[in-house]
């Protein structure tokens, strides 16, 4: 089958084309056959080899040399151990924690237990979107932040991928939403429901003089004592991405001196996608979907999602 590889970090033009064996599901895996898979910043950081996390399963050259972690498609396999999932069904999910991906290939075998039953009210390309956005979003909302109706929140990067989840689920948690992102995106996160939309490269969120009961954070790009004075006294903040240090920062010391600083370890969890679809499925939630690219344009789809013009959700069909 026809891949494309990762074998130096760099830039997307430093993808190479390589036919590699159709893969073979171990017992606890399933073969997938690829339908559509969605571009996060996970993808683009692990290409880049920045921030320095992304470099953790190969320090100097990437380990994992196919990417695309998150993935939907038709199962042509199982393996002999897997119970729950049967050749033919469609399934979704994010490979970001197991394997890493292997996505940007027509089949991928992978563990069973990172996916969800993909219902038939959403496109593949709809159930791509997804899972690790998703995830990202429900896990930080309703697990780490707990947030409450009536309470207020700041979401900053709060157009790309997972900030338009988290937007959408904030809103419907009841609560007042400050979106924080590029001036592009400034209407994007109006229509999900942000009530006030602040634009990065002209205002300083930690300098506004407002205080806010939960922080999102999807880039990590202020320090400890600029969020804090963002917070109110019994605020709290959780990041999910963003620079090495930083996130080193909050993980040592997050929980000294004032309001919690705290990071997000993102969790397998099909149940949180079952979850989500089932509001998509009440038109409570949709998916903001930017662009559509056929597989032969999957270095043209990176190199949109890497320019960071992307507002919401990146999808390449196979
Ligand atoms: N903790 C975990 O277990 C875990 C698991 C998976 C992924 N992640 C991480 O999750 C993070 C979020 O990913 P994502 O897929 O949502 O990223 P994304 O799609 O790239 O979105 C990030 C958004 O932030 C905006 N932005 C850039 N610089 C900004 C700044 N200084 N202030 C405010 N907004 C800014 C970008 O817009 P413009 O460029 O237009 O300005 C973009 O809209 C990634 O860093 C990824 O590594 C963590």
């Amino acid at each position: 089958m026809q891949a494309i590889q990762q074998r130096v970090y760099g830039d997307v033009s430093d993808l190479v084309d390589v036919t590699l064996p159709k893969p073979t599901p171990k017992p606890t895996q399933i073969l997938i056959q690829v339908k559509a898979i969605s571009l996060n910043g996970s993808d683009t950081e692990t290409i880049q080899g920045k921030p320095f996390y992304t470099r953790i399963i190969g320090l100097r050259r990437p380990r994992k040399t196919v990417l695309g972690s998150d993935i939907t498609g038709v199962v042509e396999a199982v393996g002999s151990d897997v119970t729950h999932i049967n050749v033919g069904d469609a399934v979704m999910g994010d490979l970001v924690l197991r394997n890493g991906g292997n996505g940007f290939a027509p089949y991928i075998a992978a563990d069973a237990d990172a996916f969800a039953h993909k219902p038939e009210y959403l496109s593949f390309i709809e159930a791509a979107a997804i899972p690790q956005a998703g995830a990202i979003a429900v896990q930080a909302m309703r697990d780490a932040l707990k947030l409450q109706p009536g309470e207020t929140i700041l979401i900053n990067g709060a157009g790309g991928s997972a900030g338009t989840f988290a937007i959408q689920l904030a809103k419907l948690m009841g609560a007042t939403v400050t979106g924080v992102d590029s001036a592009a995106k400034q209407q994007l996160m109006r229509d999900l429901g942000a009530e006030y939309v602040l634009d990065y490269r002209e205002t300083d969120f930690t300098k506004t003089g407002e205080r806010y009961d939960a922080i999102l954070d999807l880039v990590s790009s202020r320090g400890p004592r600029a969020l804090r004075r963002a917070l109110t006294e019994k605020g709290r903040y959780v990041t999910v991405g963003g620079q090495t240090r930083r996130i080193l920062q909050f993980a040592l010391f997050g929980k000294l001196g004032g309001q919690p600083l705290s990071v997000l370890a993102l969790q397998v969890a099909p149940k949180d996608l079952d979850y989500l679809n089932s509001l998509i499925e009440k038109g409570d939630v949709t998916v903001a979907l930017d662009r559509v690219y056929p597989r032969s344009q999957l270095r043209e789809a990176l190199e949109y999602q890497l320019g960071w013009n992307h507002q919401g959700r990146v999808v390449v069909e196979f």
